[in-house]
């Protein structure tokens, strides 16, 4: 029997940046994300006692190196729980354009452990798969819950995410403003471990975040795009300037993130609520009421084409179905 997993990617609006313990991926502070409802990952597992090797196909692909063995890696810790050491098939699709910045490990890792966990015969709870998800990615462990999700520090038992509210019903969303499609010269892992080791301000940021998560949630609970997203922007921009202040300093953001960072910020001196939040790349999320999307485009013109605006809604959490192969 395989099992077919679909987990939708997440942003976050309070980051997680930094962890206590590498290997178990533990975070220093609580994360709150939304999930999106356009960006996602379907991926099917089986295993076969006759295969020598796991085998990953990802969009098509037959892949190996370093993905591959993080896989795998990952497929040990579900082997350990199950009792078992069978190989898999992992056949995975991303429909999250990678062009975005958005995290689609958070995404993959949530439907992996969907789906592996479900082939290797275990029935685990939403908490247990958030659990198990985050040793693949920490973002993952958002990824199982739909609309809003807040992720706790602990240790390997209690450090996992809850949902805050699941079905999102008040006009919120997420403008995804494409700077550039590179790929990332300083992956998160890297970022968040420079940043932890040689920020100043590295102590502070931790007090500052975990600060933000009562007024956070109080903003989701109220429906108060405002302090939201006033939450949201400066959060992030503090997360960017401890990566300004590291030693040596590292940078995501281009002249392009701040044009459009500054954008939002006259657009809501006019009176239209638009609020930046950027990860470990250049481009620009904004977070506003769908009923702007017109005017905030107008006012993206010099700065992108209207092809590098991506727009995404709140999305649903994590769904397992299983089909014979
Ligand atoms: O889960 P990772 O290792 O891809 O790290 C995610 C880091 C940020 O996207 C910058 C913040 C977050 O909480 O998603």
């Amino acid at each position: 029997m395989h099992y077919t997993a679909r987990a939708h990617t997440n942003i976050a609006l309070l980051k997680y940046w930094g962890k206590v313990d590498e290997a178990i991926i533990t975070p220093t502070t609580t994360s709150i994300s939304l999930t999106l409802n356009e960006f996602y990952t379907d991926t099917t597992v089986w295993f076969d006692k006759t295969l020598a090797s796991d085998q990953l196909v990802l969009d098509g692909e037959t892949i190996s190196g370093t993905a591959a063995q993080k896989v795998s890696r990952f497929l040990n810790i579900v082997r350990d729980m199950a009792g078992f050491n069978d190989k898999a098939y992992i056949i995975s699709t991303n429909n999250v354009p990678t062009a975005a910045g958005l995290a689609s490990s958070a995404s993959a890792f949530a439907a992996l452990a969907g789906a592996a966990s479900k082939a290797a015969g275990l029935d685990l709870s939403v908490t247990e798969l958030s659990r198990l998800a985050r040793h693949g990615s920490g973002s993952a462990t958002r990824s199982i819950f739909g609309g809003f999700a807040n992720w706790v520090p602990g240790d390997d038992r209690t450090s996992f995410a809850t949902p805050i509210f699941e079905k999102v019903d008040w006009p919120i969303q997420l403008m995804t403003v494409i700077i550039n499609d590179q790929p990332k010269k300083v992956g998160s892992r890297l970022g968040m471990q420079h940043a932890k080791n040689t920020a100043p301000f590295y102590k502070v940021w931790v007090k500052l975040a975990n600060s933000q998560v009562a007024d956070m949630i109080s903003a989701i609970q109220q429906h108060d795009l405002v302090k939201l997203g006033e939450l949201a922007e400066a959060n992030a921009l503090q997360m960017h300037a401890m990566n300004a202040t590291s030693v040596p300093p590292f940078n995501y953001l281009t002249d392009k993130s701040w044009q459009v960072i500054m954008i939002a910020q006259e657009l809501r001196n006019q009176g239209i609520p638009v609020y930046a939040t950027m990860d470990a790349g250049p481009n620009v999320k904004l977070i506003s009421r769908p009923e702007d999307t017109s005017i905030i485009k107008k006012a993206l013109t010099d700065v992108v084409t209207s092809s590098q605006i991506i727009i995404a809604s709140p999305g649903p959490g994590i769904k397992v179905t299983s089909g014979d192969k």
